[in-house]
């Protein structure tokens, strides 16, 4: 049973989506949890006997290629079993409501959003799909097939290490350059499972409300994005955010 509040929230979020004329999203680890991902920062999270500076660091991968692609190996055979939630159809769905005016910014490396049907998706972290060589920097879509516990390259046989950006390393730039200029013309941005402390990408929060647009945060908890939040819909996404969809088409007359 959803609280009078919350029900309000999710009445102001279809209210604003309803009069917007675009919407840029930017998602987090949070949106795939009811899929069966584990986020970064919960107790039982990722990086929960993991050291980040021995699995998500070029470094680290430097020092030890293989404990890093015994991690990566890990998350591909996880996603290999999961698949998208409400959470990712509605923004699926979203997506059809705003043709040519919609972009979907994710931190996740999982791929579930296209696995749902969203179009235009920027992947701001990489793929867990994808390798590249560390010689010749061929980037391959590997789909989930399992890999070797240690890959290498078909053209040069060079250590192929996950398209995924680390610590420390820069953002690809015209997908970073993508998201700006998406987050700089919405009219609604819309913040869905994100602790919003790994920058350059929680960024983009402060960006959208300075630029006039509304901000939607949907989490299960508060987060250091709730303060630029003019609306909050705190509880499972998968749960709360097709209930803004209903809303939202009962609004436009489309039920
Ligand atoms: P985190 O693990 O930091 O945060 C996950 C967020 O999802 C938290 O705020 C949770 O409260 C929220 N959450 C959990 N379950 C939820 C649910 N069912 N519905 C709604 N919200 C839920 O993950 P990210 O913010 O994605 O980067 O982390 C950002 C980046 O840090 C990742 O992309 C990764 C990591 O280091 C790289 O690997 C480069």
């Amino acid at each position: 049973m959803v609280s009078y509040e919350t029900q309000l929230e999710i009445e102001q979020a279809a209210l604003a989506l309803v009069h917007s004329s675009s919407v840029a999203v930017l998602t987090g680890a949070g949106v795939s949890a009811e899929s069966g991902v584990p986020t970064f920062r919960a107790s039982d999270g990722l990086w929960e006997g993991h050291r980040i500076e021995d699995v998500a660091t070029p470094e680290g991968f430097g020092r030890n290629p293989g404990l890093v692609w015994q991690f990566y190996n890990a998350r591909r055979a996880n996603v290999a079993t999961v698949e998208p939630n409400p959470a990712h159809t509605f923004l699926a769905q979203l997506e059809n409501l705003f043709p040519n005016a919609f972009t979907l910014i994710t931190q996740n490396v999982d791929g579930l959003h296209q696995l749902a049907g969203s179009k235009n998706v920027l992947e701001l972290h990489g793929s867990l799909r994808r390798t590249r060589c560390t010689v010749c920097e061929e980037v391959r879509d590997q789909f989930l097939d399992p890999l070797a516990e240690m890959p290498t390259c078909v053209l040069c046989e060079g250590l192929l290490r996950p398209d995924i950006v680390w610590f420390g390393e820069m953002l690809p730039q015209e997908i970073w350059r993508a998201a700006v200029q998406a987050t700089t013309s919405c009219e609604v941005f819309l913040v869905v499972g994100t602790s919003a402390v790994v920058h350059p990408a929680s960024g983009l929060i402060r960006l959208a409300r300075g630029v006039g647009a509304i901000v939607v945060e949907a989490n299960l908890t508060l987060t250091v994005a709730s303060d630029p939040a003019e609306i909050g819909i705190y509880g499972p996404s998968g749960q709360l955010l097709p209930q803004v969809m209903k809303r939202l088409r009962e609004l436009k007359g489309m039920t």
